[in-house]
């Protein structure tokens, strides 16, 4: 924690004024931590070196040509957690309706991409369960499933999301298989034993199958999957599991790819799902589970955060898409340019989506499990207060906006330089992406404290300057190269 994170007053569900514009015109629309911008629109970048007068200056570069192309964008979002669905449902119908319009469409984040929680995690009321608990008895034909009250919740909750955003791509994450699968028997109370029994190895796998075709039947389809939440993180305070990496890659093999498979389904298998100090476990689980799995899913929670790790497991797997799945945010841990810092490294370096932890939570960063271990202070994108039928987007909806809703999915993401952050945290970082109509973004994090009159290079030949607000996040829409 560096800084008290700024709280925003409650915004309108209209918050979002300004339009984008067609056409061969520059654009600009900042949010700042001292919410005076919330994506909002700001002063356009001019074509040629502009009037820094006497302001900070920085220069930026971007290889908008060929030479340039990295990897394409596939979307931006959040997790949804029975927490969010909680609170969601809990607002009056046509506020939740105005809620779901501006997370998922162009009219304000565009959301295309959210991570969901198969069952409980640690932002579940109590108490913790899976889809098949069966009294905690063993259920070998896994007879008692069932999606109970919460998982029909969450359903119909993706469905209306997906009905508002078509392009969307959802990924499932268990924090725990049901207790009984695993050898100390229980979904959460010890580390003791805290593995899969693998006497039920093939119940494992078909439990996701009935998982998948349960929310298929509610018309929900999941597009991807992890095995298994933070598979190094044992507690007992939450649902956990504690999943070897070799294991990860043979369960994959052996179990789940080959239960999904032959139950026709094509959902994808992503490794991995934690922190970015462990990068032989993703790899392990590729060698093993090559022909199952080709994407990764990473975690900013290691002490030792890098996300130039993810360009180093790029240029080891040059096909491997990767998505950076798990960050939180926090009204007192978590500066105002944290969601902007974890959706800003990972682009730089190769990964194709993002999604903060978490969507939504009650005003007291809830509901959660009770206990010592469940995140306390985790506070959704989106606050909602439950007993007034109100909600609020906090500074971390903003600076995730000022990416997801400027950059569509299929943009593809430049090769830029002159990023730079100071350890004390101030500086100012870049990236830049061609979209699919040809016009260019530009989204720049200013961690200065002071404006900064930023000039910006193009390798096809221009250049475009203009004022970045102080502690801000401002994003750039330029015309396609050679428009203006
Ligand atoms: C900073 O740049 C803006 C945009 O060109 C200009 O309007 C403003 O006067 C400059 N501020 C100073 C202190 O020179
Ligand atoms: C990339 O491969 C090298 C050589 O095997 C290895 O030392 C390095 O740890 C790998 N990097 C990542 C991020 O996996």
């Amino acid at each position: 924690m560096r800084f008290p994170a700024i709280t925003l007053l409650a915004a309108t569900p209209l918050a979002f004024a300004g339009h984008i514009k067609h056409g061969p015109t520059s654009q600009a629309f900042a949010s700042s931590s001292d919410g005076v911008y919330k994506l909002s629109e700001y002063s356009a970048p001019v074509k040629g070196t502009g009037s820094p007068g006497s302001n900070s200056t920085w220069s930026l570069s971007i290889d908008d040509t060929a030479s340039g192309h990295k990897q394409t964008v596939k979307g931006f979002g959040a997790a949804v957690t029975d927490a969010t669905v909680a609170v969601f449902n809990a607002l009056p119908a046509a506020q939740r309706a105005a809620l779901l319009s501006q997370l998922m469409t162009s009219a304000g984040a565009n959301f295309a991409l959210l991570r969901h929680t198969i069952a409980s995690s640690d932002l579940s009321a109590d108490p913790s369960y899976s889809y098949d608990d069966n009294g905690g008895n063993v259920d070998t034909s896994l007879s008692s499933f069932n999606l109970g009250d919460r998982g029909n919740a969450m359903a119909s909750m993706l469905a209306d999301m997906k009905a508002l955003q078509p392009e969307l791509t959802i990924l499932g994450s268990p924090w725990s298989p049901p207790g009984w699968m695993k050898l100390n028997g229980v979904i959460q109370g010890t580390t003791v034993n805290n593995n899969l029994n693998h006497a039920y190895a093939s119940q494992y796998g078909e439990y996701f199958v009935k998982y998948l075709q349960a929310y298929q039947a509610k018309g929900v389809n999941i597009d991807a999957i992890t095995i298994q939440n933070e598979p190094l993180n044992s507690n007992a305070g939450f649902p956990t599991m504690y999943v070897y990496a070799d294991e990860s890659g043979n369960l994959i093999q052996q179990n789940v790819g080959p239960a999904l498979r032959a139950a026709g389904l094509d959902t994808a298998i992503w490794a991995y799902d934690h922190n970015t100090d462990v990068p032989s476990y993703p790899q392990t689980v590729l060698n093993e589970a090559s022909q199952y799995v080709n994407t990764v899913a990473w975690h900013c929670y290691a002490s030792n955060n890098n996300w130039g790790v993810l360009t180093d497991f790029h240029n080891n797997n040059t096909n491997v898409e990767q998505y950076m799945t798990e960050c939180w945010t926090s009204s007192s841990y978590t500066p105002w340019y944290q969601a902007a810092d974890f959706t800003m490294g990972p682009l730089q370096n190769w990964g194709n989506g993002v999604m903060a932890w978490t969507l939504g939570t009650d005003n007291s960063d809830g509901p959660h499990l009770s206990g010592s271990g469940p995140c306390d202070s985790c506070r959704g994108l989106v606050t909602v207060d439950t007993s007034a039928g109100t909600y609020t987007f906090q500074v971390d909806y903003y600076m995730m906006a000022q990416f997801s809703k400027f950059i569509p999915r299929g943009a593809v993401v430049l090769s830029g330089t002159g990023s730079y952050s100071y350890s004390s945290s101030s500086g100012l970082e870049s990236v830049a992406t061609l979209n699919p109509d040809g016009s260019r973004t530009v989204v720049i994090e200013n961690k200065f404290a002071n404006n900064v009159y930023v000039t910006l290079t193009t390798k096809s030949g221009e250049t475009w300057s203009g004022l970045v607000y102080a502690n801000s996040v401002t994003t750039w829409l330029l015309p396609a190269a050679g428009a203006a």
